[in-house]
């Protein structure tokens, strides 16, 4: 099976966990976009969805699915979307896509989040992908340095805003064997937004894509 073929598989499974009548927090990137075409062929059996993102949403709005405010919006029995990383505990790293701040808030709000990825994804000490921080723009360097305090090595991202209007630093050489202690650490940095550590809010239940089918593990 091709990377792709995986991605749409476990995408697939995933729509199992839509509730019918609900409205459906949405995640971003190319497995949450397979996710996305499959709530297209039920939109007749949702309310609608919250997007982490301006491209899911237009995504979404292309199948003719409603778009909800998140503020509007007081009950969201799920939230599926892929990852960059995932350990065994079900902690992420998120934001290859940029996303990591709304993707964050949407997860936050539902009552179980559904990841979804292919094995590739899978890791047991997260860190080899670079953590992505979203940054105010004008705290750009001092948050820099505070990173690098930290063990990592930030790289600004050339050429991308957030949909938020920010920067995103990319952390590499981290190796992140206390990822709730890192997320908290992170945040406490002045001019950060948010960093892309799922850890404190992980995932509840992963559908991980193999060559033999799509598997369920669920955090303990
Ligand atoms: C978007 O900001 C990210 O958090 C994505 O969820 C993550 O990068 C996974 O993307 P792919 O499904 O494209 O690998």
């Amino acid at each position: 099976m091709t990377q792709d073929e995986l991605k749409k598989a476990a995408a697939e499974a995933a729509l199992d966990f839509v509730i019918d009548g609900s409205i459906v927090g949405v995640g971003t990137g190319s497995t949450a976009n397979f996710f996305i075409d499959g709530l297209g062929r039920m939109k007749d059996r949702i309310r609608g969805a919250v997007a982490s993102s301006e491209a899911s949403a237009q995504r979404l709005a292309a199948h003719g699915i409603a778009l909800f405010d998140l503020n509007d919006v007081t009950e969201l029995p799920v939230y599926v979307d892929g990852a960059d990383e995932i350990d065994a505990s079900l902690a992420m790293i998120k934001g290859g896509g940029g996303a990591l701040t709304r993707e964050k808030i949407v997860a936050a709000v539902a009552d179980r989040f559904v990841c979804i990825c292919d094995t590739s994804k899978q890791v047991d000490v997260l860190g080899r992908f670079p953590l992505p921080v979203e940054v105010i723009p004008m705290a750009r360097a001092q948050v820099a340095r505070a990173l690098a305090k930290l063990g990592g090595r930030p790289v600004l991202r050339t050429g991308f805003t957030t949909d938020n209007g920010n920067v995103i630093l990319d952390v590499h050489d981290l190796k992140i064997t206390d990822p709730v202690r890192l997320e908290d650490e992170i945040n406490q940095i002045v001019g950060v937004v948010t960093n892309g550590l799922f850890a404190r809010r992980g995932a509840d239940t992963l559908l991980l894509a193999t060559a033999s089918g799509v598997q369920r593990i669920d955090a303990l």
